[in-house]
C-alpha cells in the first residue's frame, strides 16, 4: 500500500439481488484530489461508493481506506458520504439542518458556521430549506458531508438536476476543498463533468474502462469533448472484449 493512496480496492466482488455488479474490481484512488467517478446509470457507481464507505455487503476481495478495512470504526470520522438524492430536512433552516447533522456526526457545534461559510450559505443560515434554490439545496447536502472535517468525502451525484452554471460552481467548490487536502470522490452520469476532475474513473457495466486524467482521456481518444471520448473508449473496450472472448474460445478448442 502506497500511503499516498486514499482507497485501494483489490478483486472486489459484489452481488446485488441476482446480479453480479462487480466481478473482481481493482482500483486505487490517490489522496487530496478531485476524483470523478463517471458512467451511465446502472454501471455501479453507487455500489462502488457504498463499498468504499463500508455500507455495502461484499462477496470477495478487499477495500481499504487509508490503510484500514472499509467501514471500520477508525474510519467513522475520517470518511463522509453524501448519498444520491438530498437527505436534508426541507422544513428546517440551513443552520438547523447542519446543527442536526453535526450532532449525528459528533462534530463540534462550531463546525456549523465554518461549513456554512465554506459552502457559501452563511447569508442563508436562517432560511428554510424549502425556500432555497436547487443549487443552494445541493450545497446544504455538501455542507452536511463536510461537518467534522473528514479526509475522504464521497458524494453520489451531487450535481444532478442542476443547470450548467450551478454545476460549475459546485465543481469549483470541490476543487477548493480538495486543494485544502481532502480527497473528494464525486460521481456523475453527466460526461461533461469528467473534464472538471483531477483524475477520472470511467465505469461501464461494473468495470473501470479508464483510470485517467481529463487531458490524457482527450489525448488518448483524439476527441475534444468527454462524451465523444467516452464513446470511443467504449468501442475500443468492446473490441478488446470480443478479442478476449475469441481467444478464450480458441484456447478451449
Ligand atoms: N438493491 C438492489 N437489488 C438488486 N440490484 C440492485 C440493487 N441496487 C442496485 N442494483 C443493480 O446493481 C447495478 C448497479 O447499480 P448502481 O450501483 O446503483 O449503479 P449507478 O449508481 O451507476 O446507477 C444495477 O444494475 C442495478 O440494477
Ligand atoms: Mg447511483
Amino acid at each position: 500500500m502506497n500511503n499516498s493512496d486514499a482507497v485501494v480496492i483489490d478483486g472486489l466482488r459484489v452481488r446485488r439481488g441476482r446480479r453480479e455488479v462487480f466481478d473482481g474490481l481493482s482500483l486505487r484512488i490517490p489522496r487530496g484530489q478531485v476524483i470523478g467517478l463517471l458512467g451511465p446509470s446502472g454501471c455501479g457507481k453507487t455500489t462502488l461508493m457504498r463499498s468504499i464507505v463500508g455500507v455495502q455487503r461484499t462477496h470477495g476481495g478487499s477495500v481499504e481506506v487509508f490503510g484500514e478495512p472499509a467501514g471500520s470504526r477508525r474510519l467513522r470520522r475520517v470518511v463522509s458520504y453524501g448519498t444520491q438524492g438530498s437527505a436534508v430536512y426541507t422544513d428546517l433552516t440551513v443552520r438547523e439542518n447542519l446543527r442536526y447533522f453535526a450532532s449525528v456526526a459528533a462534530a463540534p457545534r462550531s463546525d456549523v458556521d465554518r461549513v456554512m461559510r465554506q459552502v457559501g450559505l452563511a447569508a442563508h443560515a436562517q432560511q428554510t430549506v424549502d425556500d432555497l434554490s436547487g443549487g443552494q439545496l445541493n450545497r446544504v447536502s455538501l455542507g452536511a458531508a463536510l461537518l467534522g472535517a473528514p479526509e475522504l468525502v464521497v458524494l453520489d451525484e451531487p450535481t444532478v438536476g442542476l443547470d450548467p452554471v450551478l454545476r460549475a460552481e459546485l465543481w469549483n467548490l470541490f476543487r477548493e476543498i480538495a486543494d485544502a487536502g481532502t480527497t473528494m470522490l464525486v460521481s456523475s452520469h453527466v460526461m461533461d463533468e469528467a473534464l472538471r476532475c483531477d483524475r477520472l474513473l470511467l465505469m461501464r457495466d461494473g468495470r473501470i474502462v479508464a483510470d485517467t486524467t481529463p487531458q490524457q482521456l482527450l489525448a488518448d481518444t483524439g476527441q475534444s469533448d468527454a462524451e465523444a471520448a467516452f464513446l470511443t473508449l467504449i468501442r475500443r473496450d468492446e473490441g478488446e472484449h470480443r478479442e478476449t472472448r475469441r481467444s478464450r474460445r480458441e484456447e478451449e478448442r
